[in-house]
């Protein structure tokens, strides 16, 4: 997905599957909404390891994948997709799909208006961007200890802003300055059991914050984060939820 390299991500394709194989799961309400019809063309937009753009394939679609991680694309090598190495803000298409898809990775992309007229420049006339992504308020909790933490190091993360969580309005009038015309956006909290705990998701996704940090302490501001959202995401018997809220939308290209 971008962009995550630019917002100072790097991915193993184990521990993604390790620690968030849930994200492939929980895209299918995503891919009811592309209903993707048998022999369209589809362009997956941050595929990742291909978990669900194989789903896509499997409805008969004409598929292609792309994502701006060579660990995670091999990953979906692996599975034998036709899979892209591309950054979302400069897509090499032209007017050759009819619709495209996207689940859990536009937040990795933060210059959001590049990535739209990449989309409107990959669609042919008519077709549809269907997508769902981190919208306002995701993660708010995990982002205040985090800043937190760091705060209490000396480091000053109170302006980091590594991920982009729109409003619907603030969305959908991107799309609409591109020519879309946008036929349902929403938000949807969705509190997202975690499959590995809180320093599951932190090892794997939290690296835009901890790599201000110095490397030797890294696992300590970890520790104290998990501790400090310990009251709020973690339930008595141990069981870890994300402050997960999504933004979910259909266009379609002028
Ligand atoms: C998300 O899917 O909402 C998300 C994942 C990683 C970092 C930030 C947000």
């Amino acid at each position: 997905m971008m962009d995550r390299a630019a917002a100072g991500q790097s991915w193993s394709a184990t521990g993604y599957r390790h620690h968030a194989g849930f994200v492939a799961t929980l895209g299918r309400p995503v891919l009811e909404l592309l209903a993707p019809v048998a022999g369209e063309r589809i362009l997956d937009l941050g595929c990742g390891d291909g978990a669900l753009t194989a789903e896509l394939v499997a409805t008969g679609a004409e598929v292609v994948g792309c994502d701006a991680s060579p660990e995670l694309l091999d990953a979906a090598r692996a599975r034998g997709l036709d899979v892209v190495l591309a950054d979302g803000h400069a897509l090499p298409f032209e007017a050759e799909f009819d619709a495209v898809f996207s689940n859990a990775a536009l937040h990795w992309m933060t210059r959001p208006d590049d990535v739209i007229a990449g989309v409107a420049r990959a669609l042919r006339p008519g077709g549809r961007f269907v997508a769902e992504f981190g919208g306002m308020g995701n993660v708010a909790a995990i982002t205040t200890a985090l800043r937190a933490v760091l705060g209490e190091a000396g480091i000053d993360a109170f302006a980091m802003r590594p991920w982009y969580f729109p409003s619907p309005d603030e969305h959908a009038a991107r799309l609409e300055r591109q020519g879309f015309s946008v036929s349902s956006i929403e938000l949807i909290p969705r509190p997202t059991p975690l499959p590995t705990g809180m320093a599951g998701w932190l090892e794997t996704f939290a690296q835009p914050f901890l790599r201000h940090a110095p490397a030797v302490e890294r696992a300590g501001l970890l520790a104290r984060a998990v501790r400090l959202l310990e009251p709020a995401l973690c339930d008595s018997a141990g069981n870890w939820t994300a402050d997960y809220v999504r933004l979910r939308f259909r266009a379609a290209r002028g």
